[in-house]
């Protein structure tokens, strides 16, 4: 059976006690989460990382932490940036290259790139998203995420049978173990993606914010 990653995105959301009453209410709408073949990694905002962690620590979750950002500076003079080293304490993923950066932050080839040096540098490990099979891909990458832009919270998902072609293509051409895809990925349509030959898990945005459809993708997947 293949390995598969579930990851949720939940972007620029939710205060210290929603994320609290998240957890408290995945747990109890899951029966038990099993680590072994899935991979469940939630990429909360900065500010909510180390409540996150210490619950997951406390209740022994089979859960992993990613960042949503890193800085493509080491430590140093860098006004409002959060370096590898410091997300290492906390995380041990990072996405980078989100289509969202790339429109609304100017984010492009050169400053990705740092940032995945950056990520392996500090020992974490890239999620790398691209927007589809022409997205330069940073040495150092293992873990992409194809999301096609026209997907990213429509509610209109690509065909799996799409994805998968994406996720062959990227494979070839690049020395990528896992490919996943992203965009409108609800618990409904979760087991589509994953069925794929080539598809190696899930990049979830609005509908990892409900706990209870977040368990729902897990128990699909
Ligand atoms: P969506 O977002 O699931 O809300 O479409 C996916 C993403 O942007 O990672």
């Amino acid at each position: 059976m293949k390995k598969l990653f579930i990851i949720a995105n939940w972007k620029s959301n939710k205060t210290i006690p929603e994320a609290t009453s998240w957890f408290q209410n995945l747990t109890s709408n899951i029966d038990h989460l099993s680590s072994g073949d899935k991979e469940i990694i939630i990429c909360p905002g900065f500010t909510l990382l180390p409540n996150i962690k210490s619950y997951i620590v406390d209740n022994k979750l089979p859960i992993s932490l990613g960042a949503q950002n890193i800085s493509p500076f080491d430590e140093g003079e860098h006004t409002g940036e959060v370096n590898g080293k410091q997300i290492k304490e906390l995380a041990d993923y990072v996405i980078i290259g989100h289509s969202e950066r790339r429109r609304e932050f100017r984010e492009a080839e050169e400053v990705l790139t740092k940032k995945v040096e950056m990520a392996n540098k500090s020992g974490l490990t890239p999620v790398f998203c691209i927007q589809d099979e022409q997205t330069p891909i940073p040495q150092g990458v293992t873990i992409v995420a194809f999301e096609p832009p026209s997907a990213i919270g429509t509610g209109y998902t690509d065909s799996p049978k799409d994805a998968n072609r994406v996720a062959n293509i990227v494979k070839e051409k690049y020395n990528i173990s896992h490919i996943l895809y992203g965009g409108s990925v609800d618990g409904g349509s979760v087991g589509s993606f994953t069925q794929m030959s080539s598809i190696d898990g899930v990049l979830i945005g609005g509908a990892s914010l409900d706990a209870q459809e977040f368990a729902k993708i897990i128990n699909q997947a």
